[in-house]
């Protein structure tokens, strides 16, 4: 006949085997996730695009940014963080956001002037369990105008 003690301990491991297995499954489940999610960026407004003293372009823009990150989230999303925001829920996760690049675009040199541009919406996922991962959307077919504004 077992004791006392030597019952509980192997309800204790059995329950850590079950944690464990459990936490494996929800990793490998989040790999059969195909996430779908979209962004889109419009420029609203060029502010300025000019040459700084130092002779580098910059570039100042207005943005309306909106982006359903909705399918992100799975049982076994914490959170989604991007530039310096952080979603918590799957609710929040369809948003628009109006805004200007904090940190302008600059240019080694004097080259942005009729260029084409690619806009990337980079995130990170924290999952509950497992480990972190990023991706991104890229955006294309922006461009600069030939003169300074
Ligand atoms: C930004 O885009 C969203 C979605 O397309 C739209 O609903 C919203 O009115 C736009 N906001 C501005 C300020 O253009
Ligand atoms: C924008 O992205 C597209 C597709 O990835 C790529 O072919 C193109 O070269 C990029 N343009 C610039 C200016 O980086």
């Amino acid at each position: 006949m077992h004791s006392f003690g030597y019952r509980a301990n192997a309800v204790v491991s059995f329950a850590i085997i079950i944690l464990g297995m459990m936490c494996a499954m929800t990793s490998l489940s989040d790999n059969f996730n195909f996430p779908s999610p979209t962004a889109d960026v419009k420029v609203l407004n060029i502010n300025w695009f000019q040459k700084q003293p130092n002779g580098n372009d910059e570039v100042s823009l207005t943005m309306n940014i909106s982006a359903d990150l909705s399918s992100l989230f799975t049982w076994n999303t914490k959170q989604v963080s991007l530039w310096d925001g952080i979603i918590q829920s799957k609710e929040h996760a369809k948003f628009w956001s109006h805004t200007t690049n904090k940190y302008h675009f600059t240019d080694q040199g004097n080259n942005l002037r009729g260029k084409d541009y690619n806009l990337t919406l980079h995130w990170h996922i924290m999952p509950k369990t497992g480990k972190m991962f990023a991706d991104k959307i890229v955006m294309t077919g922006y461009s600069l105008s030939e003169n300074y504004k």
